[in-house]
């Protein structure tokens, strides 16, 4: 196949490279395409069509249901690594020695207190905000009480950054949660794993001692390794656009936890809960739904359910059932709407409308029915995202920087009125 593409625009010829990926994909390079046509841009709404960066933290092939972290197959990472092991891997490039992991983690905690007075900003909003706007506003203002713009030419300050928002940013998470219980507003423990610490902050009773379920512990590690990155997607398109004007690391972060919040992007899980619990409220009839989701004059969609990138299958769907039916027999939670879940569940992988269109249920389907299990409220679902999705933020602004890549700037195409002039209100 050529390495070139020719392109005609009314009688004239150009030609533009065509790049290909470590795993054969190919794009068209059009850097020079505005410069060399005298001012002609592309339009792709939505980004569709277009590579903002090359990258190399992630790959995922949406047909053959293939998502793989600096080479390592999900499969293998959800198996055998834990969610720290995997943040070093996504942020730095390769497996951790144990040495480096140590360090890593020790590292973080020493980073995992935040200033007081932050507290006084979380008290100020009222118990019943959305806990994503509290962890993106929280998030930014860690700025003011660490201001220090990043030189990204010291490896050792982009180190020290990076686990100072790997430290905080679970105490954030906690605390958003407690504040909404009325709990008390704690830090954990430095004894404690990574992922371990997560769940004592969250959960700990000012009254009595908290236990970790190592069912529940294990899956939350699943949960959130299979959530840490998925390449250019929304948030993380965001993460690198808003670094790429050398904003610092927490303002960046805090507005991907902004994109991330969106029903159509990290808000899913939390509808899926939404669906379910609209359906038992309702009776339950679970075929009265898959009616409604078939019907071409309903609105209505089976939420969790159909993905668009993954038209096969979602690898990470595929791992985080197994853990989500293991948690529930487990900890033998009864829960109707766990019931209604798994009726839907079945009914749809039989159901010949969603077979022809190869709608399965996606990760959010499954973390939604665990997190419930695990007795996260519902509200918390996407912040529970954003803590697994941080490593690849992370990871994509490190390498945005790196990389020293421009400003992010598209252009457009106007459709607006041509030139006019002013009339003085008088006149209108
Ligand atoms: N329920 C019922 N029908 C569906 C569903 C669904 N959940 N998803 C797709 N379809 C149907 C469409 O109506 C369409 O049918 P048609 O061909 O007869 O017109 C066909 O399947 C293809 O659907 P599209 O909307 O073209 O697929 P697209 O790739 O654009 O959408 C999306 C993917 C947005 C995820 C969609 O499947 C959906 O809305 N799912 C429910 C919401 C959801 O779970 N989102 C979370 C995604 S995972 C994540 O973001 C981490």
């Amino acid at each position: 196949m050529s390495d070139i593409a020719k392109l005609q625009i009314g009688n004239e010829l150009y030609e533009f490279p065509i790049i290909q990926g470590a795993e054969n994909e190919l794009a068209i390079d059009l850097k020079t395409l505005r410069a060399s046509t005298n001012g002609v841009i592309t339009i792709d709404p939505g980004f569709k069509n277009t590579g903002s960066c090359k990258s190399d933290i992630t790959f995922l092939d949406g047909e053959k249901g293939i998502l793989r972290y600096r080479g390592y197959p999900i499969e293998e990472l959800a198996e055998k690594a834990n969610f720290l092991e995997v943040a070093y891997t996504l942020i730095f490039g390769n497996l951790p020695t144990a040495e480096q992991l140590q360090k890593f983690d020790k590292d973080i905690k020493e980073n995992a207190v935040v200033d007081e007075e932050i507290k006084k900003i979380l008290e100020a909003f009222p118990k019943n905000a959305h806990p994503m706007g509290v962890l993106s506003s929280l998030t930014s203002a860690l700025t003011a009480f660490n201001p220090s713009s990043v030189n990204v030419d010291s490896e050792e300050e982009m180190y020290n950054a990076i686990v100072k928002i790997m430290g905080k940013f679970p105490v954030l998470v906690a605390w958003t949660m407690r504040k909404k219980q009325g709990l008390p507003l704690n830090y954990g423990s430095s004894k404690l794993g990574y992922v371990e610490n997560v769940l004592q902050m969250m959960f700990e009773k000012p009254n009595e001692e908290y236990t970790i379920n190592p069912i529940v512990k294990d899956a939350l590690d699943k949960l959130l390794i299979l959530h840490a990155d998925h390449e250019q997607n929304c948030s993380t398109s965001t993460v690198r656009i808003v670094g790429s004007s050398h904003a610092g690391l927490f303002a960046s972060i805090s507005a991907g936890i902004s994109a991330l919040w969106g029903p159509l992007h990290g808000g899913a899980n939390q509808a899926v809960l939404e669906m379910l619990e609209a359906i038992r409220k309702d009776g339950g009839d679970t075929k009265k739904y898959m009616a409604k989701a078939k019907d071409k004059s309903d609105s209505f969609r089976l939420m969790g359910f159909g993905h668009r990138v993954y038209k096969n299958f979602d690898p990470r769907a595929k791992i985080i059932k197994v853990a989500a039916d293991q948690v529930l027999t487990d900890l033998g939670v009864e829960d109707p709407i766990l019931d209604i879940a798994k009726e839907l569940e079945q009914e749809a992988l039989l159901d010949q409308y969603f077979v022809d269109r190869k709608l399965y249920p996606n990760v959010d389907f499954y973390s939604g029915i665990i997190y419930r299990a695990m007795g996260i409220p519902i509200e918390m679902f996407t912040v529970m995202f954003a803590l697994g999705r941080l490593p690849g933020w992370i990871a994509q602004w490190r390498e945005m920087r790196l990389n020293r890549e421009p400003i992010g700037r598209p252009r457009q195409i106007y459709t607006g009125q041509n030139l006019r002039s002013f009339n003085h209100l008088d006149k209108r």
